[in-house]
């Protein structure tokens, strides 16, 4: 299907040559609830903002961290099978390359009615200008030295006759030596670690990253670069006062050398000092305080943590509908279990516990929702996550999930719920939507009608608007973390209406209710 392409009438929205630029009233409600008379004021507020989205899309190169693992191979073989337009034959049928999962290349958003009342919706790449994904420029570090082609093959994801068309353009990928610290990923990894950044210090690890990040883009003539996460899950690091807290110590620190800087923390510093967008699509706690405040310092935005993929995905709208419905889950048992490298990482228990945690949090916003169900007694659901190797189902994890809730009067109700997730292929489209959104929103400047400050900004350096993608968001401080799935999806897509001038949408249809 060829694209549409959108105009926007409206006085609020103005095309010039460089930037779209929309003038919009942000409406919202401030609360504030008295305890004493147990009263809530409720107010109506309107912020004028103006938008600018540069039209420019750039030259865009995308750096993946432990680019020759399952996902890194996957996503780097789907960008060549799309570009490729490649069709390969399966026991089943013929198959033509897509990007189903990727809410930017196959997802629509509703934009409004046309004049027969009936919906029109768009693809969300044609909201504004993005990046293609055939454009994008590929490169990353891994500490395997195995080839892009032979790691394909290793990670047993795509399907072998489509593989074979892949692999003379892979065969001459290969990912740059990596920074390797074994204490923060399992030792059963060391095997594969013979691609390894031979540096004196940590601080020269650093430097190292940094002159990757710009001899890539001097290479390829990009104008941007985004590196993104997707290498092993480290163990979380203990976060230190005087190493992690400021980040001037952090940077002294890595000066010192200090032991308990993670190497995921030494690349986002990298990326940081380059000015290049650092996203973590794994659960440990990369973001340290000191890599937040550097991030602020230099502008640079930074997104994580964990790709919301299958099981987290699924639990966030379950149980968003459960406690919206006034049904009251009182237990959640997820137990996975999956055959590769990721999962056999994940059989370490410090690996693990950073999964755990990831995990177990996806509910909180949810279950605080509703003060009815959980206002007494059991304060929120008994929540338990398990997950086992298993070599034998590969890619293809398996996530068991029982649900146990309460119905009017003492009732149960009981959900089991058996999802066979692929997991390199769910995750694929999340890498390339992440880099996609994050680019985009790296272009958009606003200003406040009114304030002081008449001069056009960035967003904060934390993107939580990527939140739809990440299992454990990262916030900007003093935000809040929202997890359920269809109301992070609304922030995105109310987001690109307004850089348009467009409501959100409210589902009113007073039109036809009131006529
Ligand atoms: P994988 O184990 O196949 O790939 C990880 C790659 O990172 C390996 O090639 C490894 O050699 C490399 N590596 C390890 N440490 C490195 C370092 N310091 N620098 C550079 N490279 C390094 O794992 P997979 O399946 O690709 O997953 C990647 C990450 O994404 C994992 O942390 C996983 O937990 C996370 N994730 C995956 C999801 C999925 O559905 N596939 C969902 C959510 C998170």
């Amino acid at each position: 299907m060829t694209s549409a392409q959108l105009f926007v009438q409206s006085p609020n929205l103005r095309y010039g040559e460089k930037f779209i630029e929309s003038d919009y009233e942000y409406e919202n409600v401030r609360c504030r609830r008295d305890e004493r008379t147990n009263t809530i004021q409720v107010q109506a507020t309107r912020t004028a903002v103006t938008f600018r989205t540069q039209r420019t899309v750039p030259k865009f190169g995308l750096m993946l961290v432990g680019w020759g693992g399952n996902n890194g191979t996957t996503v780097t073989a789907a960008i060549l099978a799309n570009k490729h337009k490649l069709e390969w034959e399966t026991k089943d049928r013929v198959i033509k390359a897509n990007w189903f999962g990727s809410i930017t290349q196959s997802s629509t958003i509703l934009l409004g009615l046309d004049e027969r009342g009936k919906d029109v919706y768009v693809p969300m790449k044609d909201m504004l200008p993005m990046v293609l994904p055939d454009d994008i420029v590929l490169d990353g570090w891994d500490i395997s030295s195995m080839n892009m082609a032979d790691a394909m093959g290793q990670a047993k994801v795509i399907d072998i006759n489509l593989q074979k068309q892949l692999r003379p353009l892979m065969k001459d990928m290969q990912p740059r030596p990596a920074i390797y610290a074994p204490q923060f990923i399992a030792a059963n990894q060391s095997d594969r670690a013979d691609n390894v950044l031979r540096a004196k210090d940590k601080w020269e690890q650093v430097e190292q990253i940094r002159r990757d990040i710009r001899e890539f883009k001097s290479k390829h003539s990009l104008d941007t670069v985004l590196i993104l996460w997707t290498a092993n899950t480290e163990r979380f690091c203990e976060v230190i006062q005087g190493v992690h807290d400021t980040g001037e110590n952090l940077i002294a620190a890595i000066k010192r050398n200090e032991e308990e800087i993670s190497p995921s923390t030494l690349y986002a510093v990298a990326s940081v000092l380059e000015k290049v967008t650092y996203i973590n699509g794994s659960p440990q706690n990369t973001f340290v305080p000191g890599l937040i405040e550097l991030a602020e310092k230099n502008e640079t935005f930074i997104a994580g943590d964990d790709f919301k993929s299958g099981q987290t995905k699924f639990k966030s709208v379950l149980v968003d509908f459960l406690v919206s419905a006034g049904i009251k889950p009182c237990s959640i048992a997820s137990y996975n279990h999956l055959g590769n490298n990721d999962g056999y990482n994940l059989s370490a228990p410090e690996q693990f516990r950073s999964k755990e945690i990831s995990k177990s949090n996806v509910i909180d916003d949810m279950v605080e929702s509703n003060s009815i169900l959980y206002g007494q007694g059991l304060s929120k659901p008994d929540h338990c996550v398990v997950i086992k190797y298993l070599p034998h189902v590969g890619d293809s994890k398996r996530a068991m999930d029982e649900y146990e809730s309460e119905l009017m009067l003492g009732g149960k109700s009981t959900i089991i719920v058996h999802n066979t997730c692929e997991d390199s292929l769910l995750a694929s489209p999340l890498i390339l939507d992440l880099a996609l959104l994050a680019e985009l929103f790296s272009r958009v400047e606003f200003k406040i009608q009114g304030s002081e400050d008449s001069t056009f900004q960035t967003f904060n350096s934390v993107l939580s608007i990527l939140s739809y993608l990440c299992k454990a968001p990262l916030v900007e401080r003093g935000g809040r973390v929202v997890n359920a799935l269809f109301r992070q999806k609304a922030t995105i897509e109310n987001m690109l209406r307004a850089l348009l001038s467009l409501p959100p949408l409210n589902h009113l249809d007073l039109q036809f209710k009131c006529s």
